[in-house]
């Protein structure tokens, strides 16, 4: 009979990345469980609101967030290492405005672009090459994560209080269409 760690013992592979790194990795992961969490959260309020366009915009991020976390799960178990999951912060379920949901998210996403550049201090710290060029896929999306969401925001704060606007807002939102990252770039 083989025990538990008989069987550790024989699944272990030879990994390449350090204790340090596959732990900051892991979670790197769930933060951006987290972040599909938060996603669909405003997605759900937005559908509750009934602004459909904002519910969708949200629901498309969900999906683009959910790719991330994979790239990392994928990555983790690639270089030998162990995915380890971790319990998933419950996001808001209420939000003040359209507005305020994209403010938390720029919020949000300025607080993941700062963790993965600490991902990638690390990583060249470590002088672990491999996990350095993983990063910069991040380092891009984050850059244009940002974006999106300060262009939304400026068109928010055009609108003000009128309803006309916000309604055209939600069509704009509505034509988000979600494309899987191995049909629109490597990985
Ligand atoms: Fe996965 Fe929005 O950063």
């Amino acid at each position: 009979m083989i025990g538990g760690s008989a069987i550790r013992s024989y699944n272990r592979v030879d990994t390449m990345l350090s204790e340090k790194m596959q732990e900051a990795l892991n979670t790197q992961l769930n933060k951006e469980m987290y972040s599909a969490y938060l996603y669909m959260a405003m997605s759900a309020y937005s559908s509750y609101t009934g602004l459909k366009g904002f519910a969708n915009w949200f629901m498309v991020q969900y999906q683009e967030e959910m790719t991330h976390a994979m790239k990392i799960y994928s990555y983790i178990n690639d270089q030998g290492g162990q995915v380890k999951l971790a319990a998933i912060e419950q996001p808001a379920t209420e939000f003040e405005s359209p507005s305020d949901m994209f403010e938390k998210t720029l919020a949000h996403e300025k607080f993941i672009t700062k963790s993965i550049n600490e991902l990638v201090d690390l990583a060249i710290a470590e002088k672990d090459h491999a996990t350095n060029i993983f990063l910069q896929w991040y380092v891009t999306e984050q850059i244009e994560e940002e974006g999106n969401d300060n262009e939304i925001i400026a068109r928010l704060k055009l609108v003000g209080e009128d309803g006309n606007g916000l309604l055209m807002v939600d069509k704009e939102l509505a034509m988000r269409v979600f494309t899987p990252p191995a049909a629109s770039e490597e990985g």
